[in-house]
Parts: C-alpha cells; structure tokens; sequence
C-alpha cells in the first residue's frame, strides 16, 4: 500500500544501521517502508516476518518502490545491488564506505550514464554532514585540509583506555557490544575504515580518487598502556587521525595514523565514539564539526537525510573533480617527500628493518621491546610499513616541537642510543 505521499522505500539489510533507519522513519509518515531484505532466515527480528524478504531482486525489480537503501555489511553483494539499482537509473542509498570508496569512478559514471542517484553521507563520519557541507559549501572554494577522527570504534577504544584505564579487548568488546564496530573489527581497529572514510573526503573535497596504497596507515591493534601513558605523561591524547592535506606546492598528503593530539587541538576534546572533522578553507578559514560517528540512530538518521534530499532531487555533483579531453579523470599528484617524526614501539626489535632514517633516537631497547623516535620522508615511510607492522610495532605520528628527549621523559626510561 502507498503512504500519503506515494513514496515507498526498499531496504537492504537490518543490522545495527538498517534498524536505525527503520526507527527513525517512524517518524516520518510520508514514506513507507516496503520490505526489508536480509539474508538470515533464522534471525529472531525485532519485525513480524512478513517485513522480509530474502531475495534482493523482490525489491530490486518492484516498480513501485521509488528508492532504496542498501544498508549491508557484505562489500560484493552491496556493490551488486547499487550497480544494478544505477542500471536501471533508480536512486539509492548507501552506507558501505568499503565499496564506495574502492568503486567511486564506476559509480559516478554509472549515475552519468543512466541518470540514476547514489548518496552516501552516513558513509562517513556517522550523524556528521560532511560530504553534503564539502558538496554545498565547498564545492568551489580550495581547501587546504580536510582531516580529523573518522572512525567511532577505535575512538571509543582510546577513550577508554585513556580515561579508564581498561585493556584493549575489553575496549573492543564494548565497542562491539554498542554497535559501534563494522561485521570485522579489523576494518576499525587496523584503520581501513577510516581510509576509505578519508578516501570519499578527498574525492569531494580535493577531486581525488586515491587507491589504498597510496595512503600511509596504522591502526591501534597494537597499542600498550605504556604508549597510554607516554601520551598522558606528555599532556596528550592518542588519537587515530586520518588527514587529506594540500601542502605548499599543491600536492597532496594521505594518512591515517594514530597521532599524539595536545589541548590546543579540538581533535584532543572528541571522546568516545564521537568524530571529529577540521576543515581549512582558502576564505573561511577553519571549522570543526563534531558529532556522533557510529550507532544505529546517528547513522540511521543520516540515511534518512539522504533519502529526504534524494527525493527532492539532490545529487553529488563531485565539483573538484577535473577531467582530462578523452574524459578521464585527472590524477591528483601526491606528496611523497616530505618528513614524519614517528614514535615506535615493538615487541621484537631484533625484527626492527634498517630504514633511511634521517633522526633517529631509539630507547629502552632490551630483548622484548624497543621504542624509538624518528624522522622518516613519507616515501620511505610508506614502502617499509608493511616491514615495520611485522614487528608487531604500534606507531603514531609526534608533531614536530615534541623533542626525543621529551618522549624519552616521558616515558620514564633512560636513553640507551642516540644518533
Ligand atoms: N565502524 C564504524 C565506526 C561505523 O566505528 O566508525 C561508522 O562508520
């Protein structure tokens, strides 16, 4: 049956998201849910079962459904329903930050072909109106940097072990239990997410469709409470920063990294599975939004905003983006030169690769762990992190005024080497 409005909603998936979604268009009476598709015939739902379907082609080829909202975990058979949907020139929805970001230019020419609309603004950051503000706001203005906490999950799990001293699983399991966290934490934790967070920033803010490795990152599986409390001796937080930065000649820097962020940052003050994300804009100048980066409400409520501006004919117009004369997409050129000072902490320093340091001072190096602080260029960095992470090696970025004599302070230990 149609609403009031004849406007009727096909969804994919009820996970912590989908149920968001369902909860909040409760309080919309001009939209109907028509049915909702899940894979688990098994599942004790919240919903009577006829609610359901489990073949994805009821509610992809039901004419009378005017838009859908893919809301799965799986990235293939998400990619599946959204390119048929734009096949058939429909509107849809989606959530699933993995498959936008490593499909974006088959997307966008899909929607050029067919005329069909592909919105994804609870993708990234949650609650957070990023992609429309960069869409809307920005669209012509140049930004310097766009960059921030991406990722709820991994957030949460700093918080806790920083104001509460709990250990990382129990971290975890909380952030699990919440809803927080994606089907496979590693994605949060190993900082996938916020890669293809900050992948999807940089196509709309920069007009840069990035590959993955281009993108220096490092998660937080392996972090101690010593890094803890080395931060906390210095006056800082660990955060998991991921940042897309125009530097002065025009290049663009990529990364997600755990990074040691002080008071004077408003990135210090985002807690628990709140996001954080800083603009820099030519004119504007800074901003900062703040909000809720996971859950099922705050995301569902995102879906919603994107079904309400889908309906009433909004669609990304990915303004940053230039094209070449055979119609290609420009690559944008990435910065590789540049210098990190880095923090390392393994468990098996004897494993520890010889890199082209240009500093470095390593300290309380025993048989079962070595720390150090170093200054590395990006390209270096990049090529040997796969070597580095063998180590079992938790890395954070320092800013450049915290000296290796004040990291070694503050972590109580003497200094063993210096170079
Ligand atoms: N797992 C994601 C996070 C969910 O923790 O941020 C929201 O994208």
């Amino acid at each position: 049956m149609k609403s009031k409005s004849g406007k009727r909603i096909g969804i994919f998936g009820f996970g912590c998201v989908g149920q968001g979604l369902h909860d909040v268009l409760q309080d919309n009476p001009h939209l109907e849910v028509a049915r909702i598709c899940v894979r688990d015939r098994e599942k004790l739902r919240t919903l009577p079962s006829h609610s359901f379907t489990y073949n994805p082609q009821e509610l992809l080829q039901d004419e009378s459904i005017d838009l859908f909202a893919e809301l799965i975990s799986d990235p293939k058979e998400a990619l599946q329903i959204v390119r048929q949907a734009l096949e058939a020139g429909k509107t849809i929805i989606s959530a699933n930050k993995k498959m936008i970001s490593e499909n974006l230019t088959e997307l966008v020419a899909l929607q050029q072909e067919f005329g069909g609309t592909l919105l994804y603004e609870a993708a990234v950051c949650g609650s957070i109106p990023i992609l429309r503000t960069l869409e809307a706001y920005y669209g012509n203005e140049p930004l310097q940097e766009v960059s921030g906490i991406l990722n709820g999950s991994s957030n949460y799990i700093l918080t806790k072990l920083d104001a509460e001293g709990l250990s990382y699983n129990e971290a975890l399991a909380q952030a699990q239990a919440l809803g927080f966290a994606e089907a496979d934490p590693t994605l949060d934790v190993g900082g996938y997410d916020a890669l293809h967070k900050i992948s999807l920033i940089a196509a709309h803010a920069f007009g840069a469709v990035i590959k993955p490795e281009q993108v220096l990152r490092a998660g937080i599986q392996h972090i101690a409470s010593r890094d803890v409390t080395l931060a906390q001796a210095l006056g800082a937080r660990i955060r998991l920063v991921a940042s897309a930065r125009l530097n002065k000649s025009n290049k663009l820097q990529l990364q997600v990294l755990p990074t040691l962020v002080f008071p004077s940052s408003e990135l210090y003050y985002v807690e628990a599975e709140f996001n954080g994300v800083q603009l820099q804009a030519r004119y504007a100048g800074d901003q900062f939004l703040k909000g809720r980066g996971a859950g099922s409400h705050p995301t569902g409520s995102a879906v919603w905003a994107d079904v309400s501006a889908a309906l009433a004919g909004y669609k990304y117009n990915y303004p940053k983006f230039k094209y070449n004369d055979e119609e290609q997409l420009k690559p944008v050129v990435l910065e590789e030169d540049d210098e990190l000072k880095i923090y390392l902490r393994t468990t098996m320093p004897e494993l520890l690769p010889e890199l082209p340091w240009l500093e470095l001072t390593s300290f309380g190096v025993d048989a079962r762990a070595g720390q150090l602080v170093g200054t590395i260029r990006r390209k270096d960095l990049l090529l040997h992190l796969p070597a580095l992470k063998q180590t079992i090696a938790f890395i954070a970025q320092l800013p450049v005024h915290v000296t290796a004599e004040q990291v070694i302070n503050a972590s109580g230990l003497v200094l063993e080497e210096a170079a």
